[in-house]
């Protein structure tokens, strides 16, 4: 299966993937990064791996179904079969998920339905929960709402935000090329 990431910041898990398909723990191949944020330190892990890559800037567009059909088309033209969500800061709107039913996939670093949204980690420490994790699921047009495929938890009672940060980021590095593995190839996922 081809697929493309879409992320908007560091990428360390765009690089946990990239890493497990160089390391023959994921069979599939990542044909394009897509970022909507031109100073993203993802480009440069790209970079590193070969990876193509497609940025753009969402205010010089004059709608998000612009600049999501002008995606489509380049997805379209790479024949990409699945699009995974690595720390892309923004709703997937109508024109690709109609492209895309049940094909786009996101994680999140909370054992959701807990602490949807922006901060989770920030929400699960203010909440004082002794354990959080993370959470891969297929996208729908909410916020962190579709259903999910697996999780991981860890503790992170007596953590600060650093440690907490540290141990959710590892176990995400973990469970996501896992279950791109399962997912792409269509494997009965293990939780
Ligand atoms: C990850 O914690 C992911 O769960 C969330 O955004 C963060 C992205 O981190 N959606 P990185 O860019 O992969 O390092």
């Amino acid at each position: 299966k081809r697929f493309a990431i879409f992320a908007s910041g560091s990428g360390s898990n765009a690089e946990a993937i990239w890493q497990a398909i160089v390391d023959g723990q994921l069979s599939a191949e990542c044909v394009l990064l897509v970022t909507d944020n031109p100073a993203a330190t993802v480009l440069e892990r790209a970079e590193r791996y070969n990876i193509p890559s497609f940025s753009f800037t969402p205010k010089s567009y004059a709608s998000k179904e612009e600049f999501e059909e002008e995606i489509l088309v380049l997805l379209n033209s790479l024949q990409v079969d699945y699009i995974v969500l690595a720390g892309y800061m923004r709703l997937i709107g109508n024109v690709l998920l109609s492209a895309y039913p049940n094909n786009i996939l996101n994680i999140h670093p909370s054992l959701l339905p807990a602490f949807p949204g922006k901060d989770a980690i920030g929400q699960a420490l203010d909440a004082n929960v002794p354990k959080s994790g993370a959470t891969v699921h297929y996208v729908d047009s909410g916020m962190d709402t579709g259903p999910i495929i697996a999780q991981a938890s860890v503790e992170i009672e007596g953590c600060d935000r650093t440690e907490a940060t540290r141990r959710i980021q590892a176990i995400e590095h973990q469970l996501y090329p896992r279950v791109l593995q399962q997912v792409l190839n269509q494997q009965e996922v293990f939780k």
